[in-house]
Formats: C-alpha cells, sequence, structure tokens
C-alpha cells in the first residue's frame, strides 16, 4: 500500500517538522518513506492528509465513555454520584465486551492506536475488555481496578480476592509478552480506595514481573488531605513509595498538587507522570505546571482521562495542554505590561520560578 501526505518527521529529540513525501507499507511493516513527489500510484492519501505515528493515550478509563460531561462537581463528590454507578454496569461482562468494541471504534477514528487504561473493579469485565483489544490488535495495557475500601459496597471486593485476580491476569496477560500487544496493568484506583496490605502486595507483584503500575496521585488538594489523614500524616507521593509502587514504568495520573519533595521522590524513582490537561480544567482541580516539572526531570506522559477529560482525539488533548501551560504564564509571571499581577498560586510547597519556555 502506498499512503502519500505530510509526513510528520522528527528532527531532533524534541522537534519535528512536516515535509511532503509518501510511504509505501509492505508485509504489515513500514518498508519505504521517502520525501517529495510519489513516483508510484497512490492507493491513499494526499496533500492534505497527515501522516503521523499513531496516538498514545497514557491515562483513560474504558466505562467512562458512557459519562463524558458530567459538569459542575469536583472530584470525590463526582466519583461517588456519577462514575461509580456508571461503572457498575459492568457488572455484565457482556455488556462491557460491547462497550469496548465501541470505545476501540472511537480511539481508532481518532488515531489513537496504543493506550493505557482502568477498566472497572469487575474481573470478567476485565478480562472481556483485554480479550477484545487483543483480537481487535490496538496496543494496551489494561489494568482491573483494585478497590478494597471506602467506596459504594458494590465497587468493593474482599482484598485477597484481588490478589487472586490480579494474579490470574498477569500470567494470561503477560507484561512485555511477545506473542500479544495487550498486557495486564497494576492499577489500584488511588490510595484513598486501597488498603496498605493490597497495594504493598500488588507493588510485588508488578516488581516481580515488570508489569506497568498505574495509579491516580494529587488531582485535588481535598482528595490529597484526605489521603495524608489515612495514613498518619505521610504525603500522598510518601504513601505510594513506602507501598513500593513507584518505579520506571509506574503511570501517576494527574500530580498537579505535588510538594517539592514529592517531586523529587517521583524524579529519582524514574515514574511518570500521565498529565490530564482536559479532565483538570473540567473538574476544576487545578493546573499541572507542565513546563516546571519537565525542567526538573520529570517523566510527563499525556491522558485524556476519558471520562472526566472529554476529548478522545490526542491532538486535541495535546492543545489544551498547550492552553494549560498558556494559561499559568497569564496567571503566574509577571504581566508583560509591566504593570505586575501574578495572582494564582499553585500548592506545589515552593516557591516556583515562572519561565517563558515549555
Ligand atoms: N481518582 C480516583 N478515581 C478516579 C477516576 O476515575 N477519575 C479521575 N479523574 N480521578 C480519579
Ligand atoms: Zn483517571
Amino acid at each position: 500500500m502506498i499512503i502519500a501526505g505530510q509526513l510528520l518527521l522528527p528532527t531532533s529529540g524534541s522537534r519535528a517538522e512536516l515535509a511532503a513525501g509518501w510511504l509505501c507499507i509492505a508485509a504489515g511493516r513500514i518498508a519505504e518513506l521517502a520525501r517529495g513527489a510519489c513516483p508510484h500510484a497512490v492507493d491513499l492519501g494526499g496533500d492534505d492528509y497527515f501522516i503521523t505515528p499513531g496516538f498514545i493515550d497514557a491515562h483513560v478509563h474504558l466505562p467512562q465513555f458512557d459519562g463524558i460531561g458530567c459538569d459542575g462537581l469536583p472530584l470525590l463528590e463526582w466519583l461517588n454520584t456519577r462514575i461509580y454507578p456508571m461503572e457498575r454496569r459492568w457488572e455484565d461482562s457482556s455488556y462491557a465486551a460491547s462497550m469496548t468494541q465501541r470505545v476501540l471504534r472511537q480511539f481508532l477514528s481518532h488515531g489513537t492506536t496504543s493506550f493505557c487504561a482502568y477498566s472497572t473493579v469487575h474481573h470478567q469485565a476485565t478480562v472481556a475488555a483485554m480479550e477484545v483489544t487483543r483480537q481487535r490488535g490496538l496496543r494496551a495495557c489494561i489494568g482491573q481496578t483494585l478497590i478494597d475500601r471506602l467506596s459504594p459496597e458494590y465497587l468493593t471486593r474482599p482484598t485477597q480476592q484481588q490478589l487472586d485476580e490480579v494474579r490470574l491476569l498477569l500470567e494470561r496477560f503477560p507484561p512485555l509478552g511477545e506473542s500479544s500487544r495487550v498486557e495486564f496493568g497494576v492499577t489500584p484506583r488511588f490510595a484513598a480506595s486501597c488498603t496498605p496490605e493490597l497495594m504493598q502486595e500488588v507493588a510485588r507483584m508488578a516488581r516481580s514481573t515488570g508489569a506497568i503500575v498505574q495509579t491516580h496521585l494529587a488531582e485535588t488538594t481535598a482528595e490529597c488531605e484526605w489521603v495524608e489523614s489515612l495514613f498518619d500524616g505521610k504525603l500522598y507521593t510518601d504513601v505510594y513509595h513506602s507501598m513500593g509502587l513507584l518505579g520506571k514504568r509506574t503511570l501517576l495520573g494527574h500530580g498537579i498538587h505535588l510538594r517539592d519533595e514529592e517531586r523529587q521522590v517521583i524524579r529519582r524513582t524514574g515514574s511518570i507522570i500521565a498529565h490530564c490537561p482536559n479532565a483538570n480544567v473540567f473538574l476544576q482541580s487545578g493546573v499541572m505546571p507542565r513546563w516546571l516539572w519537565r525542567e526538573e526531570g520529570l517523566r510527563v506522559s499525556l491522558g485524556s482521562d476519558i471520562g472526566a477529560g472529554f476529548e478522545v482525539a490526542m491532538p486535541r488533548v495535546a492543545r489544551a495542554m498547550i492552553d494549560a501551560a498558556k494559561y499559568l504564564r497569564f496567571s503566574m509571571a509577571p504581566s508583560l505590561s509591566g504593570r505586575g499581577q501574578g495572582g494564582g498560586k499553585v500548592r506545589t510547597g515552593g516557591p516556583l520560578t515562572p519561565t517563558l519556555s515549555q
């Protein structure tokens, strides 16, 4: 197959350029790629086509696609009154399978070919979602969302049951498996909904298998205070660190309200922030100073976080990321007119040095 259009080509580690060109796909791989006019008959494309690698969504909730747009509530209330009842629908694993088909169609129609997702606490539904994704050929990490306390009874499971289910899923969808593009991710929902025993034990399983770990961190100040009160005043990031959950294959959703010492732990362990700019604005959780986190050496990826996020298309999520950086610049940097303003504060626990770079 010959595809022609505007190629997105990397020019250095962080830069790329657009150039007219074409590529040839043979046996499922890019066999040839060239700039300029295509000398062959073109099967797909044209001057106004944009040819890029598939997009990656690093933080998304499969069962929440039906809940996009429940506006006006802060995180914890939104979870309790909108999201948890919606996730209950995945008690029915055939519903989970058909919903996953629908979600995958949406991903592909927006160019997303890889994703890291949460399912629900339901084991059979998670298996169904993973099998559907495997059949469809997308590259994915999917996790059964682990909850063993302080959540509605209908989504809470005994600790031991979840440990057994995690073990089964790690065997069936091994991490870094050669034969499959879908792997299981160890997914404690967040520190408030998991006992220390559950977190410690799944961290051990993740370490021994090399599995990806994904969880939520410091999305709202109310959530930070709740977690700190549950763990004797320990900082939120330190809770995960002490459970053994941080590392190079750990994805931390949001990471907005982080103190200096927390960011140092994240950097030292090589953990990755999944930045979710649409969701952060939608739930009015805060604005993450991405450029500062990057200057400090943190690894940052990008997630739609549907259903708190409302955009499936990753270029639009990236656009929101840029908008967020600009809003922060308005509110934190001295006014360019020289009149000064700089009111907005981010809870970082330390001084922020505004820079005009991203
Ligand atoms: N924190 C714990 N669970 C969730 C969730 O489903 N969505 C978001 N945005 N934050 C969470
Ligand atoms: Zn999330």
